[in-house]
């Protein structure tokens, strides 16, 4: 049975909450439900606990129960927070905790759909648009409001989504959750460093920041992720990091765990030349200018591409500046990959969003807008997970419904 953790906030439309909850458990699922306190000025904790039959608690300090927080948080296997009020928007974005639902919100490692509900013009405020697209970068799935009448007898945006679509997101959310639960999946990232003398290297701009975003959320799909990376790294118990600088040291990293993967991507800018003969001390000034010749780096991935067992999936990306879709195209012929992610190399590397385009054999599989790297690895995974061969017999391999 599956579990969920329904958070109900002030709002007029606290009320259709009541009919998520029977809902949810005619589907079968197990209903908690936590309000907040002026939620329970516009419906009683009773009406869920009738249609739930579990407790409803808005209380963080209730006796006999001490670390209540902690037992929702890790029950739940998704939260959903129906009706989101504006406030409670902008306590999420900033982390508050100082009631029960927001210290479950922080403490819990499950997926969060939101959906908020609130007059226009509080909903089209830049403060809460802010608020929502903070929340959407991190992973959390903000159910877009509908146009329609509103408590306040304005006609506009703020409504409640229907509370069949909210139920599809979180059916979507579980789904993803466990999407890749038992596969093992190596993502590397940032820019080698190929040191010219111990202080000194040859690097690139890369940051990590998209490589980092596919691990992150292909552990919150449930795989065993392995990421091989130069820069810091998320935080999640389904990554295991391997740090490494050079591009010898990710070639030695990726190749020496091929043979166990699902799939490898690598979405590092691994430099190409490095210095033939590091100095093994500082260069000094004094000695004037060095020259430094290069020798080529191995292409970790062309070389992947040649060891691959066929039922791994290869992913490389393409940093171009020019003639994208051309050099992509090539690329994935070259390294013998199943799929290229293109991408601006001048405009992606250091920035927090990215657009992209995804090309297999056939062509033009997705073409993804430019948004947060965060929100993009979960457009990324939605295709990714669809291309992984199937999972062995006995194995979870969760597929996402429409
Ligand atoms: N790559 C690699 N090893 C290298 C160079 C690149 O594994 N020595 C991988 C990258 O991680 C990426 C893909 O190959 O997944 C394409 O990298 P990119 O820098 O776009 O292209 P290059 O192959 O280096 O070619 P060029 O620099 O000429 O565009």
């Amino acid at each position: 049975m599956r579990t969920a953790l329904l958070g109900v906030t002030g709002g007029i439309a606290a009320y259709k909450a009541a009919e998520l909850a029977s809902l949810l458990r005619k589907r079968g699922w197990e209903t908690h439900t936590v309000l907040t306190a002026n939620a329970t000025r516009f419906i009683a904790p009773l009406t869920f606990e009738g249609l739930t039959h579990q407790p409803a608690r808005v209380d963080a300090f209730a006796p006999g129960e001490p670390i209540l927080h902690i037992d929702l948080a890790r029950k739940a296997d998704v939260v959903a927070i129906v009706p989101a009020s504006a406030d409670f928007l902008a306590k999420m974005s900033c982390g508050l905790a100082d009631d029960l639902l927001s210290t479950v919100i922080l403490a819990t490692t499950a997926p969060v759909v939101v959906a908020p509900a609130m007059n226009t013009e509080m909903w089209r405020n830049p403060a809460t648009q802010d608020n929502v697209a903070r929340l959407r970068s991190r992973g959390i799935d903000v159910v877009q409001p509908e146009d329609g009448e509103l408590a306040c007898g304005e006609v506009g945006e703020g409504r409640l989504a229907s509370i069949e679509t909210i139920y599809a997101h979180l059916e979507a959310a579980c789904g993803r959750a466990r999407q890749l639960s038992g596969r093992r999946i190596m993502v590397t990232a940032g820019g080698t460093r190929e040191p010219i003398d111990p202080v000194r290297y040859i690097g690139n701009r890369s940051s990590g920041k998209m490589g980092h975003a596919l691990a992150l959320e292909a552990a919150r799909r449930g795989a065993q992720v392995s990421l091989v990376t130069t820069t810091g790294a998320p935080s999640h118990p389904g990554i295991q990091v391997i740090p490494v600088e050079t591009a010898a040291q990710m070639a030695s990293a990726v190749l020496d765990r091929l043979d166990s993967l699902d799939a490898l991507i690598m979405a590092a800018a691994v430099a190409d030349w490095r210095p033939v003969r590091p100095s093994p001390s500082k260069l000094k000034k004094s000695t004037g200018a060095p020259e430094v010749a290069l020798e080529p780096t191995m292409d970790v991935l062309a070389e992947a591409g040649r060891r691959r067992r066929p039922d791994t999936l290869l992913v490389g990306f393409a940093a171009e500046t020019d003639d994208l879709l051309a050099h992509a195209r090539s690329k994935l012929e070259a390294k013998n990959v199943d799929l290229i992610v293109a991408n601006d190399a001048a405009s992606a590397m250091e920035a927090d969003d990215n657009a992209v385009v995804i090309l297999d054999r056939n062509g033009v599989v997705a073409d993804l807008p430019l948004q947060a790297k965060t929100r993009l690895a979960a457009g990324l995974w939605d295709i990714l997970a669809s291309r992984l061969s199937p999972a062995p017999e006995g194995q979870a391999h969760v597929r996402l419904g429409s």
